[in-house]
């Protein structure tokens, strides 16, 4: 029997411990045991436990030259994207990054928003917080900001604020996606201006009755994860009229989970 409540707990103690050990969270995933995993997979390499962030991130998609420009303490490997390379962002653009991690793609926003623009991450769990932060002092950022919120309650921005909003792999892992994808279209700027750029997994199995998912799977991105139809559903009934899936790929059958297939896609959707 799981609830909400404790499936939100087990994914603050999930990510607390990533901040704090740094373990790779992509080799049980790649090796069909989502039991410690975070959530990213691949499509044509199977990962070991051992592989570093650096290169599970290089097999998301991320470039040599863009992680060698951030903090190197930022590069957790628990993407399944890259939504700062489809997100077009320009300088001086306000970015939010939900569930902002350990700070990877708020410091690739940063270099591109300049000292003319801003970018606020969003965590729940304190321990990744206090990592990003010490990064931003560490790599001398400031043009960011990290605040503390739970991101299917309220996002601690103001309403019509944001130009972009990007977030990686952190939408499955919550319990009222419905929610989420309203609080983030109330932080966009209204009028075509603000745009949700975000990367995350579907299922072609979804699990529907929360009180029977696996609280670890839910915590390696697996048994929150909706049908690509639900999650694009989803983000409508938040209030997007305009939804666009930019990327998608499908994990090899090694990476499926129980018979279920994994996608990662990357989403753009824009406030009217
Ligand atoms: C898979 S990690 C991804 C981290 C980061 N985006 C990256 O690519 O490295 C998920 C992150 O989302 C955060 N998170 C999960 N659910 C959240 C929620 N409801 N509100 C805020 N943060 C959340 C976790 O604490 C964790 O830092």
């Amino acid at each position: 029997m799981t609830n909400s409540h404790e499936i939100k707990e087990r994914v603050k103690e999930r990510y607390a411990k990533v901040a704090l050990t740094g373990d790779s969270c992509c080799g049980p995933l790649s090796s069909g045991d989502a039991e410690e995993g975070c959530c990213s997979g691949n499509n044509s390499v199977i990962l070991q436990p051992s592989q570093s962030a650096t290169k599970i991130s290089k097999l998301v998609g991320y470039d040599t030259q863009e992680l060698k420009s951030i903090p190197e303490a930022s590069i957790l490997g628990a993407g399944c994207g890259t939504p700062t390379k489809f997100a077009f962002i320009n300088e001086g653009n306000t970015v939010v990054d939900l569930g902002s991690g350990a700070g990877i793609d708020v410091f690739l926003a940063a270099n591109i928003v300049k000292g003319s623009g801003k970018v606020i991450g969003i965590d729940m769990t304190n321990e990744m917080l206090q990592k990003a932060r010490k990064n931003a002092v560490e790599g001398g950022y400031t043009n960011v900001e990290f605040r503390k919120a739970d991101i299917e309650e309220k996002i601690p921005v103001d309403n019509n604020s944001v130009d972009v909003v990007i977030s990686n792999c952190v939408i499955n892992l919550t319990t009222d996606k419905v929610k989420t994808f309203s609080e983030i279209h109330r932080i966009l700027k209204p009028n075509g201006i603000g745009k949700m750029v975000i990367s995350d997994l579907v299922t072609d199995k979804q699990i529907d009755d929360t009180s029977s998912v696996d609280p670890d799977k839910w915590c390696s991105c697996i048994d929150g994860a909706l049908t690509k139809e639900n999650y694009i559903a989803s983000i409508k009934k938040g209030g997007f009229d305009t939804v666009e899936v930019l990327d998608e790929k499908t994990y090899t059958e090694g990476d499926h989970v129980d018979n279920r297939k994994i996608t990662s896609l990357v989403i753009k959707a824009i406030k009217e």
